[in-house]
């Protein structure tokens, strides 16, 4: 099928490489020529494991273009997929610009040559219609149309492997012709593995995004509660979490408490969320619950260090992980940022590492010594913090990082180390929730 993608960022320069691997022809505008360039160089702009080998396949294949314009892209192809970013407001709604603008230019495209419009960008319910109606507002008459909502579930380290083999394929349309499109886009993955997919009315399909979003937001709060709950009780978190996660109903998922959730997704959709149900007129509590715990999250290990550290004003302080998460370079909203500038305010020397996110910070922060590994992080240092879960810090020759520290003090805020082992090599060495 002739596929186009507006807006290429994290989710859609993912779903395009990837509807071009299935097989599909894909033209990906985005108005950042920068990007753009890099793009039709065959280079990701972002690292994202096994995407730039993908890209370049499919651009040598021709499968794949990357342009600027979305008129000529919308002319050639029969479903057009909205992936702009749907950043939050300062009073917390969804600012919902970059949508209605892709909305209006497609409009201006189309007509009477059918076209499926999909929206991908997570959107607080009821958009659909909205993007429906801006259509018709600008379209020249007799332009045939549907827009249909197909939230997308990736994760940032893991994007492919879950565009390629999704749990769930959810596709909200209220119209037998927009679906059976949905049907043919998705069969050269639905031929090839087991995955259910789910027709459900265009709100649902918004509704299932913010709500997946929000609950596992929630399950990583409750994990993270359940942590200082431990931690003054006595008790090891991870005992307790690993044995309330052997309940099917449950699951082990998203059950490790540490120094809080962040990144693009659920910061900004619990948010929006939150609003849905401000406007809907339901009580938020459940919500303000989870983001309160979550800033706790990375406040109260802050506190460990300074209760262990006393002075932090002068002391030089090594901080493993800039990246929100491991296998990502995205440091949007990352609690190691947060945790940085805390520490820098409190007069402390801050040294960092991470394995792909150094350049990104260095431009958030560049008042930090970064390094080029752990060892030279931990090479004076008074303390490590280990903020992200990255598997090269899980291999470190540890008795090589503690001769190299002042004092050898870790605080670990992804329970990365098993504690006795720690202590048994020198550290003084605090997790979370043990
Ligand atoms: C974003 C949203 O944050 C997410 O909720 C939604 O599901 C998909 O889009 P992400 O892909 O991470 O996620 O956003 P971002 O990396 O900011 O990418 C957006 C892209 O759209 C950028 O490349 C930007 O240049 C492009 N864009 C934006 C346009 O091409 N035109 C616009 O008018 C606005
Ligand atoms: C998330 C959703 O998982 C995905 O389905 C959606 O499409 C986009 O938002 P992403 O933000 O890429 O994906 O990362 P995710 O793996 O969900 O992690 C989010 C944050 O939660 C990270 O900061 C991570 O460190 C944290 N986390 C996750 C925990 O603190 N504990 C956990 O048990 C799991």
């Amino acid at each position: 099928m002739k596929l186009s993608i507006i807006g290429t960022g994290y989710v859609g320069f993912t779903t395009g490489v990837c509807f071009a691997e299935l097989g599909h022809n894909v033209i990906c505008v985005d108005n950042n020529l920068e990007k753009l360039d890099k793009f039709n160089k065959g280079e990701s702009p972002i690292f994202e494991p096994g995407i730039e080998e993908m890209l370049k396949r499919n651009l040598e294949n021709g499968r794949l273009s990357f342009i600027s314009e979305i008129p000529p892209a919308v002319k050639e192809s029969e479903i057009i997929f909205i992936c702009v970013n749907t950043p939050p407001k300062e009073d917390g709604h969804v600012d919902l610009k970059y949508i209605e603008r892709a909305a209006r230019e497609i409009a201006l495209s189309i007509n009477d040559e059918y076209k499926l419009i999909v929206d991908k960008s997570t959107v607080p319910v009821k958009t659909a219609e909205k993007v429906r109606e801006t259509i018709l507002r600008y379209c020249a008459s007799g332009a045939k149309f549907d827009v249909v909502s197909n939230p997308e579930f990736l994760r940032e380290g893991t994007a492919i492997k879950d565009v390629l083999e999704p749990d769930r394929i959810i596709i909200g349309a209220d119209n037998e012709h927009a679906k059976e499109m949905m049907i043919e886009l998705y069969k050269p993955l639905t031929d090839k593995i087991n995955v259910p997919v789910k027709f459900v009315n265009v709100r649902s399909a918004e509704l299932i995004k913010h709500g997946a979003n929000t609950f596992l937001a929630a399950k990583i709060s409750f994990a993270n509660l359940m942590a200082y709950v431990c931690e003054e009780a006595k008790a090891d978190a991870l005992e307790v979490l690993d044995a309330i996660g052997l309940d099917v109903r449950i699951g082990k998922q998203f059950l490790n408490p540490g120094i809080g959730f962040g990144g693009s997704c659920f910061p900004k959709d619990i948010s929006a969320f939150e609003n849905t149900l401000n406007v809907l007129g339901i009580d938020m509590s459940l919500i303000k619950a989870i983001q309160q715990i979550n800033e706790l999250a990375w406040q109260r290990f802050l506190k460990k260090v300074e209760k262990e550290l006393w002075v932090l004003d002068g002391k030089v302080i090594g901080v493993l992980g800039l990246a929100f998460k491991p296998n990502t370079d995205d440091i949007r909203n990352s609690p190691a940022l947060k945790i940085i500038e805390e520490l820098k305010a409190n007069g402390a020397k801050v040294k960092a590492y991470d394995p792909q996110a150094v350049e990104k910070t260095k431009k958030a922060i560049p008042d930090v010594q970064y390094c080029l590994d752990a060892y030279e992080v931990a090479q004076g240092s008074e303390a490590l913090l280990i903020c992200t879960e990255w598997d090269e810090f899980k291999a470190l020759d540890l008795e090589r990082i503690k001769n190299s520290m002042v004092t050898p003090i870790i605080f670990d805020g992804r329970n990365i180390f098993e504690p006795s082992r720690m202590r048994e090599i020198g550290f003084k060495y605090f997790g979370v929730g043990r």
